[in-house]
C-alpha cells in the first residue's frame, strides 16, 4: 500500500457517505490496514481499539477472511476495546466475545497482543481500575502523574480507535448525561446499566483517552442514525451528545451508510470543517 491516502493527509474531518454497506466495511478495513502498515513502519507497533455493536461485524469478517487483508501485521498489532459490558466473556453480550469469534480467533495475533477489559470481578469499580492499570502499564504511564502534566504523559495515544454511535448519540459506553462524560483524569471508568439493551453495567474509555488518539473512525450505519448524526455533524463544535464530544486533535473520520439526503449533504459541503466524500454504487 503506497503512501498514505488523502484521508490521512487531510486535517479536516472527513465524512464518507456510502450507498453500500459492504463498500463502507471494505473502506474501513483498508484504512485499518493502511494505518497498521504505516505505524509499524514508523514505530514497529500498531494499537487498535475495537468497538462493540453490530456495525463493525462485517469489518471484522473482512479482516479475518478476505485475501486483501492477509498483509495485516497482526503479530505487531495490539488490540484493545473502547468499552465492554460487565458480563462473562462467554456471554452473547460481550464485546470481547464478538471480536474474538468474528476476527481475533481467525488471525495470527499473539495472545499477549489482545487486551480485553476486565469483567471477572463482582465490583465494576475494581474491574475499571484493573483495566486502567493494564492500559497504563502498557503505555508506561505513571500513577503519580499530576493533573497539570502534559496530556501525552497522562493519557495513552492510541493509534486507531473504532467507534459506533447509538440513536441517542452515545459512543463507546458514554451515554448522554452520564457523569463519565465529565471525567478528566481516569482512562477507564464504570458506567451504570443504560436504558438500552443490553441493560448491564459497563466499562468505557473516557473522552480524554478517545480524544488523544491519532485517529478515530466512526462507523455508523442505519437511516435511524441520521437525525443524531446530523445534530452531531451540524454542530461541529458544541455538540452535547457524547459522540459529538469526540474530536481527537489529530484525525476524525466518519463513515456513514446510507448517505444523508442530497440537501443535507449539500449543506455540509459548505462547512469548511468538513470534507464530504460520496461513494456511489
Ligand atoms: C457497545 C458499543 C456501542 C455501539 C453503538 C452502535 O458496546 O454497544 O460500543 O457504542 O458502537 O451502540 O451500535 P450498532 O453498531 O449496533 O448500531
Amino acid at each position: 500500500m503506497s503512501g498514505r491516502t488523502e484521508v490521512f493527509m487531510n486535517k479536516r474531518t472527513q465524512v464518507h457517505m456510502f450507498d453500500d454497506f459492504q463498500e463502507m466495511s471494505l473502506f474501513s478495513a483498508r484504512l485499518i490496514l493502511e494505518q497498521a502498515l504505516h505505524f509499524i513502519q514508523k514505530k514497529d507497533i500498531f494499537t487498535l481499539v475495537l468497538s462493540g455493536g453490530s456495525t463493525p461485524v462485517r469489518l471484522f469478517e473482512l479482516l479475518a477472511h478476505d485475501d486483501m487483508f492477509k498483509p495485516m501485521p497482526w503479530k505487531k498489532t495490539h488490540v484493545f476495546w473502547g468499552d465492554e459490558r460487565l458480563v462473562p466473556r462467554a456471554s452473547e453480550h460481550s464485546n470481547f466475545r464478538l471480536a474474538w469469534n468474528k476476527l481475533l480467533s481467525k488471525v495470527e495475533i499473539p495472545e499477549n497482543n489482545v487486551h480485553p477489559m476486565h469483567v471477572e470481578l463482582d465490583n465494576p469499580e475494581e474491574n475499571a481500575e484493573r483495566s486502567e492499570q493494564e492500559l497504563k502499564d502498557f503505555f508506561r504511564i505513571r500513577n503519580s502523574v499530576q493533573e497539570d502534566e502534559q496530556t501525552e504523559s497522562r493519557f495513552p495515544c492510541l493509534d486507531f480507535i473504532i467507534l459506533g454511535v447509538g440513536q441517542d448519540g452515545h459512543t463507546a459506553s458514554l451515554f448522554p448525561g452520564d457523569p463519565a462524560l465529565t471525567e478528566t483524569s481516569r482512562l477507564i471508568t464504570p458506567v451504570p446499566a443504560p436504558d438500552m439493551s443490553p441493560s448491564v453495567p459497563r466499562l468505557t474509555m473516557t473522552l480524554p483517552v478517545l480524544n488523544n488518539a491519532e485517529t478515530v473512525l466512526f462507523l455508523v450505519s442505519g437511516r435511524n442514525k441520521n437525525p443524531v448524526l446530523r445534530q452531531i455533524l451540524d454542530s461541529a463544535t458544541d455538540s452535547s451528545l457524547p459522540a459529538g464530544l469526540v474530536r481527537p486533535g489529530r484525525k476524525t473520520i466518519w463513515l456513514v451508510h446510507p448517505p444523508f439526503d442530497a440537501g443535507h449533504a449539500q449543506k455540509m459541503k459548505k462547512n469548511p470543517n468538513f470534507e464530504i466524500v460520496t461513494h456511489k454504487n
